[in-house]
């Protein structure tokens, strides 16, 4: 809405494999759970990045730029117009492919040369989490217009962000006279800044960076005695696997994902299962995560791999 005021037009772009939260209007960008009645017409999907399987389209970015002006051109045939183009600058839910630096750069340039707006979303690799860089947007090499942050935010504590620029915010609130409920809660904004004191205070994100690289460390051998693991990949505290029946056809294993993840669960380690096609295993630990931890975690996923992931390679 905030792009739309800004703007004075309707259009959005997102990946076709993404999530960006609840409301009327980012549900429906959802592939997973499609809105009922289905899509509206200003929403527009492109292909994300499959970086395991279509290393070549990865190269520079060039693919995925081209797909977002053609998606500015069917807006515009269509009357509707560009607002702008929603993105976690991790991929996270696409399955955080590996993205070459400067990746988006052509992509962004579509959306801005046809007067849109770029939105990061950084539920998910904000806050330190990716070890490099606070924001998944700084590690990406862009800079967003509008920005959302979320769940890291408050650690645990429900609390939710929107940062953009003074002009950007005043057009939205002429345009809205916007004001929530539970905005500006004083209790929140203190939990946040706790946070925001204890990451620094005990230096989290290096924390991320070490803990993450020793994990990933610990991690890629276990490719070698599980045939089921087709790639390991990952940034600082958010890593994982991409799991395959097939090696050399790279057929995705989500029923392989779905079983390790249930059964890590059983053993008291939490995961998901992301991506594309739904067969990422998604490590997310908390950031005070030790490398203690990550020997305990390694050491049940190799054994629960070991169970149902299959021959061993
Ligand atoms: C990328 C992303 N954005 C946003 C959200 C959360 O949205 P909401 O605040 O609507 O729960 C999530 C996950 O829940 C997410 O993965």
């Amino acid at each position: 809405r905030m792009a739309q005021a800004a703007t004075g037009r309707m259009g959005i772009i997102a990946t076709d494999a993404t999530y960006h939260g609840n409301t009327t209007a980012v549900s429906q960008l959802s592939t997973r759970m499609p809105p009922v009645g289905g899509r509206a017409r200003h929403v527009r999907l492109v292909p994300a990045p499959d970086s395991y399987r279509q290393p070549d389209a990865m190269a520079n970015g060039k693919a995925f730029g081209d797909a977002v002006r053609e998606a500015i051109a069917s807006l515009a045939k269509d009357g509707i117009g560009l607002s702008g183009m929603i993105l976690c600058p991790l991929l996270a839910n696409e399955g955080f492919p590996t993205l070459p630096s400067g990746f988006f750069d052509d992509a962004m340039r579509a959306v801005r040369d046809a007067g849109g707006l770029v939105i990061a979303d950084e539920v998910q690799p904000g806050f330190g989490r990716t070890g490099s860089h606070f924001w998944g947007h700084q590690r990406a090499g862009f800079v967003p217009d509008i920005l959302t942050m979320g769940k890291p935010m408050g650690n645990g504590h429900p609390v939710a962000a929107v940062v953009t620029s003074r002009e950007i915010l005043a057009t939205f609130r002429n345009a809205f006279r916007y004001f929530n409920t539970f905005g500006g809660n004083p209790v929140s904004c203190a939990v946040a800044n706790a946070v925001l004191d204890v990451i620094e205070q005990e230096d989290l994100v290096a924390n991320a960076r070490d803990v993450g690289a020793y994990a990933l460390g610990l991690l890629r051998p276990l490719a070698e005695r599980h045939e089921c693991i087709g790639e390991v990949r990952g940034a600082g505290l958010f890593f994982g696997a991409e799991l395959v029946h097939d090696r050399e056809t790279r057929e995705p294993a989500p029923d392989i994902a779905e079983q390790v993840a249930n059964r890590m669960r059983h053993c008291g380690v939490l995961m998901g299962k992301t991506g594309i096609h739904g067969n990422v295993l998604k490590i997310r630990p908390p950031m005070p995560f030790s490398r203690d931890n990550a020997d305990v975690l390694i050491g049940v996923l190799d054994e629960v791999l070991g169970e149902v992931g299959g021959v061993k390679a």
